[in-house]
């Protein structure tokens, strides 16, 4: 580790407390909302700000302080990698945009991503694809603007820690500080995950994305296995959403951790409309953790379960089976890549 990366951790900045209590009430919520406003505000003054809003959890709710704090002054860049989940980048459009007045700048650049990554099946290569390209398009639209000063960041308390054990080199704390030049704004890096959602419903947060699921970086990237097609992923997003709209239905997606469909690489005979048809087989996963370093499948209703495989089977076009993994962490890993 680098003496300046040793230096950032070993900040009294980047050490919770032991005093800090955890914010589980909606008092607490608003009190660190309203210290952090101040905060924000001696930290940037008039400066202007960028932020890589994703839709996730923690890079929404720091979007939201800092327009509590000064919407003028920040500027956040949406990347849709077309990797999103069905309805994700709208939903952020929607909320950050029309509900919130923020400044976003929304970048489609599905093309670029599928045009990459067409023909790649190593899971590595693909991740890499991604991440490398991600970075290239937000430098592309954040030099567009004048006058930057400063980043803001979803980077939370897990994340410092991880990164400090050697567990992993996270992508909010991984390439600091040495390769920014602009001054950071990490309001949530102290805080908890479930301090997180308690403080982005008191900001006004919708529940959908305050709740999310965890959703990799890749995104269905990771999912569409082996190399990426357009039909397949537009099938992957199309289960997917059934899965998670049923799972609601049912308040299965209070209840489970992390559930999602995967459309692989491989096709298996079946039957549709009395005629042999030769399509593609998905996956529902559906998985219960804590910290997601082991994990255990949810024991899906029979009745259910048949209802969703219907459902994927009759409405997605190019599935005609569906398969249920049983496999818990170790000695499957949670994504399929
Ligand atoms: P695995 O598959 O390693 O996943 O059991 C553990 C958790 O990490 C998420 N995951 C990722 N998140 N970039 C991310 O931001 C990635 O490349 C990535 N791979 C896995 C996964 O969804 C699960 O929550």
């Amino acid at each position: 580790m680098s003496d300046a990366r040793m230096e950032y951790y070993e900040n009294s900045e980047n050490i919770r407390p032991e005093s800090m209590d955890r914010i589980e009430t909606r008092e607490q919520a608003d009190a660190f909302i309203a210290d952090q406003v101040e905060k924000l505000r001696a930290q940037i003054g008039d400066g202007k700000v960028l932020l890589a809003l994703s839709g996730g959890v923690d890079s929404s709710v720091v979007a939201a302080l800092l327009i509590k704090a000064d919407g003028k002054q920040l500027t956040c860049i949406h990347v849709n990698h077309g990797l999103m989940r069905k309805g994700e980048s709208q939903m952020v459009i929607d909320v950050f945009q029309k509900q919130l007045g923020a400044n976003l700048i929304y970048v489609d650049a599905t093309d670029r991503f599928l045009d990459l990554l067409a023909g790649v099946s190593d899971p590595e290569q693909k991740r890499k694809i991604i991440g490398g390209e991600f970075i290239k398009v937000f430098d592309e639209e954040a030099a567009k603007i004048e006058g930057v000063g400063f980043l803001g960041q979803g980077t939370i308390y897990p994340d410092i820690l991880e990164s400090k054990d050697g567990i992993k080199a996270h992508h909010n704390v991984g390439g600091l500080p040495e390769d920014v030049k602009l001054e950071l704004v990490e309001p949530l890096k102290l805080l908890f995950k479930d301090e997180v959602r308690v403080v982005g419903a008191a900001l006004g947060l919708p529940d959908t994305m305050v709740n999310r699921q965890p959703f990799p970086g890749p995104g269905l990237g990771v999912r569409c296995t082996g190399a990426i097609t357009r039909d397949r992923l537009e099938a992957l997003r199309e289960s997917d959403a059934i899965l998670r709209e049923e799972f609601a239905k049912h308040g299965l997606d209070k209840k489970v951790w992390q559930y999602f469909t995967v459309v692989p690489d491989m096709k298996a005979t079946g039957v549709k409309n009395g005629k042999r048809a030769f399509e593609w087989v998905c996956i529902i996963r559906a998985v219960n953790t804590k910290d997601a370093m082991s994990a255990s499948i949810e024991r899906i209703d029979w009745e259910l379960l048949e209802h969703i495989s219907y459902r994927i089977t009759h409405e997605v076009n190019g599935i005609n089976r569906c398969l249920y993994d049983v496999t818990a962490k170790p000695t499957g890993t949670i994504e399929f890549e």
